[in-house]
């Protein structure tokens, strides 16, 4: 009897694990057996609710929010929420000391006062495959000669199927690593309005000390606007734009969450490899995690420094701090998550077993072999890579001196016409201007010289540029010596042209090859960048595409040797639109420890520092919640105000913002980040540790009305009690 209940135990046990909360699937093609799961798990919307060719659906609702993140519309007026962290840069660019709508928040009373910004959204207009295409075009081809045939068909592509007058813009994704090719149209509106955000200590409350990680209090919600045309068309912005009409919009719950409710996230998640091969998890791990890590510490370091002390330059840095800091978190975090499951173990188990499969099959069984020799011909550059992507090209200075190559390779050419020349140098001009826009020197300066020295230390001697670092010690002093490459940067940002205007106007009125040539600045960009692209990128792009064609024959081997569970798999993350689902769930992080699935303004006060850059909050908020005035955001069953909680979603950076969405398509929360535990989740889902962490909607609505005043925002929205 007991053996009998053990194996069906087991045998249920089986069933669901081929149903763990992992998967990325794109809605359009959800087939009946993950629909079917859906609906056993709570979802009672069907399955043409959730995306329709004819009809509109769920998917209308959801938008690419700016270059990276996803964004919803939440009423008939084109409002969208997505994540604080996603409308930073814009309130940054919107704010100035005086009126410093980052620090304080923003809420425009009426949509007169709603901000014009440079964001746009993007609505999916519809799929097609293209599979036949592409793959026609390229058979027969591998290596470089193939990745460059590919960009060009789909380049091809994506030209014959846009139209830039109607603002449609088409782009192909290879999915499965290049088995499979997927055109997305999208429309794209380029009339985005900042509605309102609430004040930074707020939206990033816990800052980068909480980031990645469980248990969160982060308001990270900001709202913005969609403008069309009178007529309801995408258009440039113009003062007589109007709110957008939208085909759907979500619904918002005020309803209590349970753990073990369903929940559903739709939006954009950027990239995954969970085919990655062990090699590539080893490169990661030692060097290419580390490397990154080491130099954006740096640069942090010197950034923070200056942030500090002065207001202004905290707006003039912050959003490209956030960056920097969220994926340097994230890289140390996965580093460790790696060694500590093993993935690398794990992948070479499956390897083993794909390689006995593969034995006497010629299109697969030799795929290892060579996969390991790419390996062993790149990994000898791949710090020196890192360097040049994340140090040398790390100082904006730097990076900005580099793009004038472009310049001085025309210069040097001989043929050009007097207007191409005159467009490259007001190009340049331009872009200079906005280079300064951003630059702050100070931290520029200490980052050059930091990582000149970590480079002469670190990357092998005989890849560095030949007769640099003699002519620095023969100019500035010993190579062991910091003072060499202090003194060195300091001269680099004294009497670079590019940070003087006088010399600058100078040069762009009278061209002359040898002063960019000689201009400090530009001539040690210059020979890092020569050095490098002459004579490693082109082992890199040799390596890049035999890695691309074993991962792509890999996985179309692992699809063959299991049929059935081909059936279901999804295609790794290609910022394409998806569909997650599973549960709201609390979690054991380690041994003994146990994480509600919810947190609450008991906590947010536990963690609030008065006057600290991270854990402070507006006074009005500590009033608020020690009145316990939540209004009709209160959470009945807990008797507090919710403000995060996690669910077992697979999700990833581009998510950010997505809607967290109930089984009756109501919308819950907004996705905002991924847990520490389970940062390893690009190259391999963890069903027991993974949790996408949200702000609860109820918080955020609390923020608007009771915190912010924005009571008009309030009444735009379809509330469901
Ligand atoms: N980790 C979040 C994500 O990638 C971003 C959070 C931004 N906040 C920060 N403290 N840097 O979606």
């Amino acid at each position: 009897m007991k053996k009998i209940f053990l194996t069906l135990v087991l045998a249920i046990a089986i069933v669901f694990k081929s149903f763990a909360d992992e998967g990325m699937w794109l809605p359009f093609l959800l087939g009946q057996q993950v629909y079917n799961d859906m609906v056993k798990k709570g979802l009672k919307l069907t399955n043409e609710q959730l995306y329709s060719i004819n009809k509109a659906s769920l998917k209308d609702a959801i938008v690419i929010f700016g270059g990276g993140c996803t964004g919803e519309i939440v009423s008939s007026e084109g409002l969208i929420f997505t994540n604080h962290h996603c409308g930073y840069d814009a309130v940054a660019s919107a704010s100035t000391v005086e009126h410093n709508y980052l620090r304080d928040g923003f809420y425009a009373a009426n949509k007169g006062q709603e901000i014009p910004s440079n964001l746009s959204v993007q609505f999916l207009l519809r799929i097609e495959d293209v599979t036949a295409e592409v793959l026609d075009s390229l058979k027969g081809l591998s290596g470089v000669e193939r990745t460059q045939k590919q960009t060009a068909v789909l380049a091809a592509i994506n030209k014959r199927m846009s139209d830039a007058g109607q603002f449609i813009e088409t782009r192909v994704s290879p999915l499965f690593k290049g088995n499979q090719f997927l055109a997305f149209v999208y429309q794209r509106y380029n009339d985005i309005r900042l509605v309102g955000v609430p004040p930074e200590s707020v939206g990033k409350f816990g800052g980068d000390t909480d980031n990645w990680e469980w248990p969160r209090h982060t308001g990270d919600f900001s709202v913005f606007r969609v403008y069309t045309s009178p007529d309801n068309k995408a258009a440039k912005y113009a003062a007589t734009n109007v709110p957008m009409k939208p085909k759907w919009f979500l619904p918002v719950s005020l309803k209590p969450l349970k753990d073990g409710d369903f929940s559903m996230i739709y939006g954009y998640p950027g990239s995954t490899n969970r085919y990655e091969s062990s090699y590539g998890v080893a490169l990661s791990t030692e060097i290419n995690n580390p490397t990154l890590v080491k130099l954006r510490d740096v640069r942090l370091k010197y950034m923070f420094e200056e942030m500090k002390k002065d207001p202004a330059i905290k707006l003039q840095l912050a959003s490209s701090y956030a960056s920097i800091a969220n994926y340097w978190k994230f890289y140390d975090g996965e580093t460790k998550q790696l060694l500590k499951y093993d993935v690398f173990g794990q992948k070479r188990k499956v390897e083993e077993k794909f390689i006995a499969w593969a034995k006497g099959k010629p299109e697969y069984e030799s795929i290892f072999a060579q996969w390991n020799d790419a390996y062993d011909a790149w990994r000898k550059y791949a710090k020196h890579r890192m360097y040049m992507n994340e140090g040398i090209m790390g100082s904006p200075l730097v990076a900005f001196a580099g793009s004038l190559i472009q310049l001085e390779n025309l210069m040097v050419k001989t043929g050009v016409s007097q207007a191409d020349m005159k467009a490259a140098l007001d190009n340049a001009d331009k872009a200079r201007k906005g280079f300064l826009e951003s630059e702050n020197k100070l931290s520029d300066q200490n980052i050059v010289g930091a990582i000149a020295q970590m480079y002469y230390n670190d990357v092998p001697k005989d890849q560095q540029p030949v007769g640099f670092f003699t002519t620095l010690k023969n100019n500035y002093g010993s190579l062991d010596d910091e003072a060499t490459y202090k003194k060195f940067a300091a001269d680099m940002f004294r009497n670079t042209m590019i940070l003087d205007d006088a010399k600058w106007a100078a040069f762009i009125a009278n061209p002359e090859t040898l002063k960019l040539q000689d201009d400090p600045a530009f001539s040690y960009a210059g020979t890092f960048i020569k050095n490098y692209n002459s004579k490693y990128a082109p082992f890199y792009a040799q390596f890049f595409a035999r890695n691309a064609d074993y991962g792509r024959l890999y996985l179309k081997g692992i699809m063959e040797m299991d049929p059935a569970k081909a059936k279901m798999m999804y295609p790794d993350a290609t910022f394409t639109m998806r569909v997650s689902y599973g549960n709201v769930k609390s979690y054991n992080p380690r041994d003994a420890v146990h994480y509600d699935y919810v947190t609450t303004s008991k906590g947010l006060l536990e963690k609030y520092v008065a006057g600290d850059y991270e854990f402070d909050l507006p006074s009005k908020q500590i009033e608020l919640l020690k009145n316990k005035d939540f209004g009709q955001y209160i959470d009945p069953t807990r008797k507090d105000l919710v403000i995060g909680f996690i669910t077992t979603n697979d999700i990833t950076g581009g998510n950010s913002g997505s809607p967290v969405i109930n089984n009756k398509g109501e919308l819950i929360g907004l996705a905002f980040d991924g847990n520490y535990e389970a940062l390893s989740h690009k190259l391999a889902f963890d069903k027991d540790l993974n949790r996408t962490i949200c702000v609860d909607i109820r918080y955020v609505l609390w923020c608007i009305d009771k915190l912010g005043g924005a009571s008009n925002i309030i009444k735009e929205l379809k509330l469901m009690k």
